[in-house]
Formats: C-alpha cells, structure tokens, sequence
C-alpha cells in the first residue's frame, strides 16, 4: 500500500490546512486509516463506528485484536452516542481536562462495534487538545479509534519521523505536525469510570490528585507497579511488553551520588567487554557519566521535559546501536509517576538499588 505523507505547519494558511484534512476525513470515512499528531503521541486512526476499520488498525500494528482502542471525539457532547450513560464524576471531570489527555472508560452503547473495544461491553473515550487532531477528528466524523502509531511493542511516536518509520506501506495516509505546542510525550491518563470508586488504570500528564481534586477518592491500579503482582492489569494493553529498546535497559534507585557511581562502574565494566553503553540522566548529574551515548531528561524540578524526550530516547538508543542502558529512576508521584511507569514497563521492571 502506499502511504500518503502530507505535513501541517503552525504557519500554514487555515484554508490549506482545512483541505488537507478533509482530505485525511474522507479517508477515515471510507475505511481507511491515517496517522495523527496528539498532545500526547501520534494516533493510528480509523472510524471507531466501522468494525472492519479496528480489524485494519490491529493488523497494522501487529496488535492482538483483545486490546481494546480508545475512541477519540472533537466535542464533549459527541461523548452521549458512545456511551449508555455519563456519571456524574465523568461529566466533572470532561469538563476539568477535556480537551486534554484524559481518557475515561463508561459502558458503551450499542453503536460502539465490539471490535473497537476488544470485545468489552466499555469503551475508552478522550478528547484531546492538539488542534489539528481536533479538526481532523471533525473532518472525519467525529468518532475516530485511535491506538499509538507504533508496531506493536515498539515506543509510542512522538514525532513523525517515527511514525514513518513503523507506519510507511501499512497504512493510507500520515499527518505530520511536530510543531505544536503543548506536547507532552506520554500517552494519555487512563481512568476506569465504572467502578464506585474511579480507578487509574495508566497514570499520565493528569495526575491522581488533580482527578482527586475533582470527585474526590480515586484509586490506582494496583498492577501498574508491582512487577510480581499475581492479578491482570484492568487495562487489556498494559499487560504487554512495552516500549522495550534492544538494548537492556536497567533502571537504577538511590542516593544520586552514589547512582552515578554504579552507573559509571558498569558502563566500564561493559566498555571493557566492548559492549555499546547508554544513560538516560538528569541534568544535576548528566556531566558526572563516562557512557557512550549519554541523554540529557533535563530538571527534575521539570518532570515534563523528561516526558517529552523519554520515547525518543528510547528510540535513539536503538538507532545508535546502544547494547546496555542505564536509566536513573524517577518519583511514583504526580508526572514523574506516569515516567516511572513507562521505564518500568521498557525495562520489564529491573530495577537496582544502591
Ligand atoms: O494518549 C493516548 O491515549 C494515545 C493517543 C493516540 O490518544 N493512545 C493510546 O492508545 O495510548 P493505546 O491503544 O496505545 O493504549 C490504550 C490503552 C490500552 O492499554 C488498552 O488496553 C486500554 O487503553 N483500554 C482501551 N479501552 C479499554 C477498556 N474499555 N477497558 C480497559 N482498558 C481499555
Ligand atoms: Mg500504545
């Protein structure tokens, strides 16, 4: 299949940008599939509303087809077809952070085809805020299922060029825009709405105690962190292996001095062998390292950095041949928990304590 490639720039006139998205609209409409830029990573989309477009995105990715997609709508009021009924804390909380990369789960009504949520009878919906996803959503209908553009198991795409790279010949079309503002990095916080108490099941950009300070209580997957855990996650796709470089990737906890000591002996150790090294770093310490390939996550005081940067890195390494990467480790609390969480999976939980 060939793929159309078609870019949007922040200084494009509004006219031009509208065609190329009624264009990428139409597309969705008959069947097909186009790429897009969000907030969060770029969206592999299809009708949500046509069962054999979900089949087309599962084979794309390479995705097994029992993980559910997340319904992506232009207008909070789009959300009332989807769903059977709206809770009073899923109302609160769309109106706090939507648009935004927020999802929440509600049963689905009867339009919503089993196969875009992996045969359960709820469905993940979220609006998010990039304004060319928002348009592109419209032009499409309104009701576009959307999983992150990579191969499955692969990172999530931050910018186009990764996209291209998992996506060229699979799919129709590719909407590149990397130059919006507002980006995070990180997918998307996942909130189950239909238990009493709502429960994040993938934290993200919002925060436990920012939806907490909306509807009080909320609870957290327990299966999230802890590697050992003998339950299932509640979302499907969380139980897969994720983000994984080739490289292995190991995480490393403690006092930062003595981190970078430990992170420095066995770098050594693996240049002595003449194993390629890498290291994800904060910028209070990023000087301190003696790896071959050194990334800077910037401040710790700036979490959002580190966000934005994470699944390029992880890409990069892969790019640049990296056998052995070393990660310092992150808060479980407020952005750097979500961070935390996708070094976790990328590392499938390895993770050293000095
Ligand atoms: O930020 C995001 O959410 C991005 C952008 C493109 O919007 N999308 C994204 O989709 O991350 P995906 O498919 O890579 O991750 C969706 C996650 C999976 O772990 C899936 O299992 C879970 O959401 N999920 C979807 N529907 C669900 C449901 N009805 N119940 C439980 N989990 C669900
Ligand atoms: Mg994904």
């Amino acid at each position: 299949m060939e793929t159309q490639i078609i870019t949007i720039n922040k200084s494009d006139p509004p006219a031009a940008v509208l065609d190329k998205l009624s264009w990428a609209g139409s597309i969705i409409k008959r069947g097909g599939l186009v790429a897009f830029p969000t907030e969060t990573v770029y969206g592999l989309g299809g009708d949500a509303l046509n069962p054999d477009a979900a089949q087309k995105i599962y084979a794309a990715k390479g995705r097994p087809s029992d993980n559910p997609l997340i319904v992506h709508i232009a207008q909070i009021s789009s959300l009332d077809k989807l769903v059977s009924s709206i809770p009073d804390k899923a109302k609160k909380l769309a109106q706090a952070f939507w648009p935004g990369s927020l999802t929440m789960i509600m049963n689905k009504s009867d339009i919503v085809p089993l196969q875009t949520t992996g045969g359960l009878g709820t469905v993940a919906v979220r609006m998010p805020s990039h304004p060319v996803a928002l348009e592109f959503i419209k032009q499409a209908g309104g009701y576009v299922a959307a999983p992150s553009a990579n191969l499955s198991g692969k990172p999530s795409p931050t910018t186009a060029k990764y996209v291209i790279q998992d996506m060229n010949g699979r799919i129709d079309m590719i909407i590149a825009a990397d130059d919006s503002e507002g980006v995070i990095g990180l997918e998307s916080t996942i909130v189950d709405m239909t238990a009493d108490i709502p429960a994040i099941l993938r934290p993200g950009y919002i925060t436990q105690a920012m939806i907490s300070r909306e509807i009080g209580e909320t609870d957290i997957d327990v299966t999230i962190f802890d590697a050992d855990s003998d339950k299932a996650p509640k979302a499907p796709g969380m139980k897969y292996r994720h983000y994984a470089p080739k490289g292995e990737l190991a995480l490393v906890e403690g006092d930062p001095e003595k981190v970078a000591a430990y992170i420095n002996r066995q770098t050594q150790l693996h240049k002595e062998r003449g194993e390629k090294t890498g290291v994800i770093a904060t910028d209070t310490l990023v000087t301190k390292y003696n790896a071959d390939v050194i990334k800077n996550a910037g401040s710790r005081d700036e979490p959002l950095t580190a966000a934005n940067r994470l699944y390029t890195f992880l890409r990069e390494f892969d790019d640049e041949n990296v056998e052995f990467i070393y990660s310092e480790a992150f808060k479980n609390d407020g952005l750097e928990q979500a961070i935390m969480n996708r070094l976790l999976k990328a590392a499938g939980h390895k993770i050293i304590k000095v």
